[in-house]
């Protein structure tokens, strides 16, 4: 089959490589037939490049059509259209129940010390071949994929599999109550979405922060309060002004370590490119990189007593953060990657013709497989006005 592969920094191919086959009883065999490409696949042919080997392939956004399935699978069959969540999680281990899908303790990966696996994410999370191909082996046939209707376009539904749940859950996380104020830092996909999620479930002021105009449009077209700057005091001061001086309840930071505005960034940029992996490896785990514009900004903007929400995902294992600072603002913080399966039930009977969170249009580009180096250089770049991108084998 083709498939996007990882081979280097900046360098995605369209590879030959063999087709997946069933291996556990349970497994299925997906079809796929959209598969997004995310903020988190950038990490990987950048700063977390030291995490991957050549020949990987990308992609944990998928959705498609059941090809086969295993002789213990019991609640699909052939033909049955699903989405596939980014983690892979069994859900029926005790974290699963207790809706912590990201931290399955069956699919965990203890050897490298780190939660369940993923799609197409890096040794650190399984190694497992993801899902920017034309077929991907899906685990725990009767449990992870996610069944959803005939009819509508993949579009209606492909964001279930990372970016409505990873928006929702930052949302959720920032504790947003009816009238209450929020500020989103980025207007990529998840930035996005949580905007028109924090406005859904009825946040009074929904404020957000980027720089490239498209993004910025989109925003404010949805009706939500843009500031054209990433810089801390201009964030700052304009939530301040729109806040009675206090900052906003909950910030959301839907950046991560690609933020601008870091000041180790270039370093940490060229040292990651410079420095032979397997010492770039250690370093990012026992250091760290300073890549953490966007996390500050949260720590100075968030009114005093208030919430952040991190979906942003950072890499560097003893960042320093201002604890006085935090501790003093009396500040809550809660993170991690989405349960996805935590918050399906909820997000799927948005999932109608009446489209309250504009899915239906959120996808900027519709791209062959086999024009994946070039969509996600365009995406990187944020070029042409990419803002999501689907591939479609
Ligand atoms: N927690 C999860 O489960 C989960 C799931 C999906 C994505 N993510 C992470 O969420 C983040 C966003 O993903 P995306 O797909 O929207 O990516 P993206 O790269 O398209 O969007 C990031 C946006 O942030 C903007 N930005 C950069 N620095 C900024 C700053 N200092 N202040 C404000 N905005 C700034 C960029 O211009 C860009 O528009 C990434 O770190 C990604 O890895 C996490
Ligand atoms: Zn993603
Ligand atoms: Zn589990």
């Amino acid at each position: 089959m083709r498939a996007v592969t990882w081979h280097g920094r900046d360098d995605v191919r369209v590879d030959t490589v063999p087709d997946p086959t069933i291996t556990e009883p349970t497994d299925v065999i997906v079809e796929v037939t959209s598969s997004g490409i995310c903020g988190s696949d950038l990490h990987l042919i950048e700063v977390m490049a030291p995490f991957m080997t050549v020949g990987d392939v990308m992609g944990h956004e998928p959705m498609g059509i059941v090809r086969e399935v295993g002789p213990g699978v019991t609640e699909l069959k052939a033909g049955d259209r699903v989405v596939v969540p980014f983690n892979i999680s069994c859900g029926t281990c005790w974290m699963c129940n207790q809706g912590l899908q990201s931290q399955c303790e069956t699919t965990q990966n203890r050897e490298q010390g780190f939660g369940a696996s993923l799609f197409g994410y890096t040794k650190l999370y399984g190694q497992v071949p993801g899902g920017q191909a034309q077929y991907l082996r899906v685990p725990f046939g009767n449990t992870l994929p996610i069944k959803v209707p005939e009819g509508p376009a993949d579009d209606r539904f492909v964001y279930l599999s990372d970016v409505l749940p990873t928006a929702w859950q930052a949302v959720q996380y920032a504790g947003v109550v009816p009238g209450g104020s929020v500020l989103v830092l980025g207007l990529g996909p998840i930035g996005d979405m949580a905007t028109r999620i924090a406005k859904h479930l009825g946040a009074g002021q929904v404020l957000a922060s980027d720089t490239v105009p498209e993004r910025l449009a989109r925003a404010r077209a949805n009706g939500i309060d843009v500031l054209d700057s990433t810089d801390q005091a201009d964030v700052v001061a304009w939530v301040r002004d729109k806040t009675d001086g206090r900052g906003p309840d909950a910030v959301i930071d839907a950046v991560g370590m690609e933020a601008h505005g870091s000041p180790g960034a270039k370093f940490a940029q060229k040292a990651t490119a410079l420095v032979p992996d397997a010492v770039m490896e250690k370093v990012m785990q026992v250091v760290g990189i300073d890549r953490m514009a966007a996390l500050n900004t949260a720590i100075e903007a968030v009114r005093r007593g208030g919430t952040i929400s991190l979906s942003g995902v950072y890499g560097g294992a003893t960042d320093p953060m201002p604890l006085m600072r935090m501790f003093d603002k009396q500040i809550e913080l809660r993170m991690g990657q989405a349960n996805v399966w935590r918050w399906v039930p909820d997000i799927l009977p948005l999932l109608t013709d009446a489209d309250p969170l504009g899915v239906d249009t959120f996808a900027t580009h519709h791209v062959p497989l086999e024009q994946a180096p070039q969509a996600y250089e365009t995406f990187r770049q944020k070029q042409d006005g990419a803002v999501k991108v689907l591939l479609q084998p």
